[in-house]
């Protein structure tokens, strides 16, 4: 009942105001921007709502993640890894709206992660701190954001390990020695922007080394890569294991795995200007727009060689951060760039158009039918905020190119 009122009142607000997306020339994506404004209002209400009855710690879980079975809402504590999309995605609302309501939520759930800048115990650091803090020092400059990003940054330094050449990825896992994973290509963003707002070039030196060493271990002669490298770091620093652990066989290609090495080596020649990042990402691109087992409609099998295609479950998230780097790659490409932007744009729409979630359901998620983790059984078509933020910034990026800005704005 409460729901039905908040949904009402959220309805009537829209009908009466001017709404600040009318600007957006694209009306599929000026339409995604109104409903995300109103489903995260909803999310906001669903937190705030147990929020607003807990006493606040460190280890409070305070970032929306996702819904259960049961349908009730996953909230992730500051360390958890998907703690910095949905700040993120409040940003990009801010971003688009120009709306001060979303500034000020976006501040409060960003302000909620500031201690794990000392936390050393986990790769993930980079989305983290850079979704959230990142988002915010770019677009509003908030005092202490910066020195908040630049002690994050020493932390995931602290897990490079010069003989490997790579930044240690988790601690946990008994079968590896120094486990690297294809989605630490994502955590090196916040080391480049680390150099370029210091002036110190450790924190860039060591992502060029990590980035290097992926790109030497990770992928295989058709240029998908593994989820998982482990490397004797004991010993000579050479690559020893080459495994899974959320795709579905060692030798397969993970979905999200992909779009994160694709996303992750076009952030990379962003930042260096090397071109052998620009032919990694292009390599990437052709092995996910050439694959026999791409869907009609594009949003990815959790797993490129899942046995039961067609009928295995879609990862909306892997496609949505395909998507996302693909409007990026179409500005980089000597000749493909139009077949980027148009496999790009084939994916938010299919998103836009059947990944939905229904207005108000989902306690307010954007979209349905993810994958976290299968093998594991955990999240299998779920909503996970993930998705949602790469899916809302897929349709900024989209929107900068149709104004011809530039597709990845500064952060400095
Ligand atoms: N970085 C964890 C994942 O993609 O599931």
């Amino acid at each position: 009942m409460k729901k039905t009122i908040l949904l009402l009142a959220l309805c009537l607000a829209a009908c009466t105001a001017r709404s600040p997306y009318v600007s957006i020339q694209d009306p599929m994506v000026r339409d995604d921007f109104e409903f995300a404004d109103r489903q995260l209002r909803v999310l906001l209400h669903d937190t705030e709502a147990i929020l607003d009855t807990t006493t606040l710690t460190e280890k409070t879980k305070v970032e929306p993640h996702s819904v259960k079975p049961d349908g009730s809402l996953v909230l992730v504590p500051p360390r958890g890894w998907t703690s910095g999309f949905f700040p993120g995605t409040m940003w990009y609302l801010y971003e688009m709206s120009g709306d001060e309501f979303w500034k000020e939520k976006a501040m409060k759930f960003t302000e909620y992660l500031e201690s794990i800048k000392t936390y050393k115990g986990t790769h993930d650091l980079g989305f983290m701190i850079n979704c959230s803090y990142g988002n915010g020092e770019r677009l509003a400059h908030v005092p202490g954001y910066k020195e908040v990003m630049l002690e994050a940054a020493r932390s995931l330094s602290s897990r490079f390990n010069p003989t490997v050449g790579c930044i240690r990825s988790w601690d946990h896992g008994a079968k590896w020695q120094f486990p690297v994973i294809i989605d630490n290509m994502m955590n090196l963003e916040l080391l480049f922007w680390a150099s370029e707002a210091s002036g110190d070039p450790s924190f860039r030196e060591i992502a060029i080394s990590h980035a290097n060493t992926t790109m030497a271990n990770h992928f295989r002669e058709d240029n998908s890569s593994f989820h998982v490298v482990d490397y004797d770091a004991a010993g000579d620093g050479k690559a020893v294991q080459f495994n899974t652990h959320q795709g579905y066989a060692d030798s397969s290609a993970w979905g999200r795995g992909q779009a994160w090495g694709l996303y992750g080596f076009t952030m990379c020649y962003r930042k260096t200007g090397d071109p052998k990042y620009l032919e990694q990402a292009e390599k990437i691109a052709a092995f996910i727009l050439s694959h026999k087992n791409l869907p009609e409609d594009s949003v990815f099998y959790w797993d490129f060689d899942a046995p039961d295609i067609p009928d295995a479950p879609r990862d909306v998230s892997a496609s949505a951060v395909a998507a996302s780097a693909l409007y990026e790659l179409s500005t980089m490409s000597a000749d493909k760039g139009a077949a980027y932007l148009a496999a790009a744009d084939k994916i938010v729409k299919s998103i836009s158009e059947k990944y939905r979630s229904e207005p108000g359901a989902n306690h307010g998620f954007l979209t349905h039918s993810s994958v976290g983790n299968l093998p594991g059984n955990n999240e299998i078509s779920v909503p996970l905020n993930y998705a949602d933020y790469y899916f809302i910034e897929a349709l900024v990026r989209k929107d900068r190119l149709a104004n011809g800005k530039p597709v990845v704005p500064a952060v400095n």
